[in-house]
């Protein structure tokens, strides 16, 4: 899988595909993650890249040309499945998005900033729009890493079996069971005796009733679903 990020800020993008999990996935060459910086795209002299909105208001808008010009090169060179916009406005990111979307082979992410881009990027250019929650950040960057994340993590061979993706919450509609590690008590503290007893199938039973417990509790609205 190919993920093409389009930013105005490239830098802010270095430091979570260089560790860890999204390193590792792109070592193996199984995920390749491409960020673009849209300042390239601008034609103008002074590099502009936003303009004052029609009708006037506050705030500055994304212009379409350095947008086009970035989304039609890179269409020239490969087939992309989706084209997505991050704002707070798009679609709720979720675990069953994230599954699909890690059956795609290509997708662009274009960030945005401001008060957004024109209008037109939407209508012409973006297939989908996502937002990862109800909450307003700066730009969509971190907004990109975490989709971008979601995502090349459930790529096959990404996650060893210790890590697999099958076991996290929400995978299978409900969030994880406690864990616990060494030492078996801690300043009294102890872990639930089930653990330590070796029988598996009382685990599985045990961990099963705390993930149906702990999803009443927390997110009752996934049960219901
Ligand atoms: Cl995708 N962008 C911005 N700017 N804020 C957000 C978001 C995206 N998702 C939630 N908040």
């Amino acid at each position: 899988m190919r993920i093409d990020i389009i930013t105005l800020l490239p830098r802010l993008l270095d430091s979570p595909f260089s560790h860890s999990i999204l390193k590792r996935a792109q070592d193996k060459g199984l995920a390749e993650v491409v960020v673009h910086d849209l300042r390239e795209f601008s034609t103008s002299k002074q590099r502009q890249l936003d303009d004052y909105a029609y009708g006037g208001g506050a705030g500055m808008v994304m212009m379409i040309e350095p947008i086009d010009l970035c989304i039609s090169k890179l269409k020239s060179e490969r087939d992309y499945d989706e084209v997505i916009y991050m704002t707070p406005d798009g679609e709720l990111l979720n675990q069953g998005m994230a599954n699909e979307l890690s059956l795609k082979g290509n997708l662009i992410l274009l960030c945005g900033h401001y008060k957004g881009v024109d209008e037109r990027v939407r209508e012409h250019f973006i297939t989908r729009e996502i937002s990862i929650g109800d909450y307003v950040l700066s730009g969509g960057e971190l907004a990109a890493a975490v989709v971008a994340d979601s995502i090349i993590r459930l790529l096959p061979g990404v996650l060893s079996d210790e890590t697999s993706a099958l076991t996290d919450s929400f995978q299978d509609d409900l969030v994880a069971p406690p864990v616990y590690t060494r030492p078996a008590e801690y300043k009294g503290m102890e872990v639930p005796e089930v653990l330590l007893s070796g029988h598996q199938a009382k685990i599985e039973e045990w961990r099963y009733e705390k993930s149906v417990a702990r999803t009443r509790a927390r997110r009752p609205g996934m049960l219901d679903e």
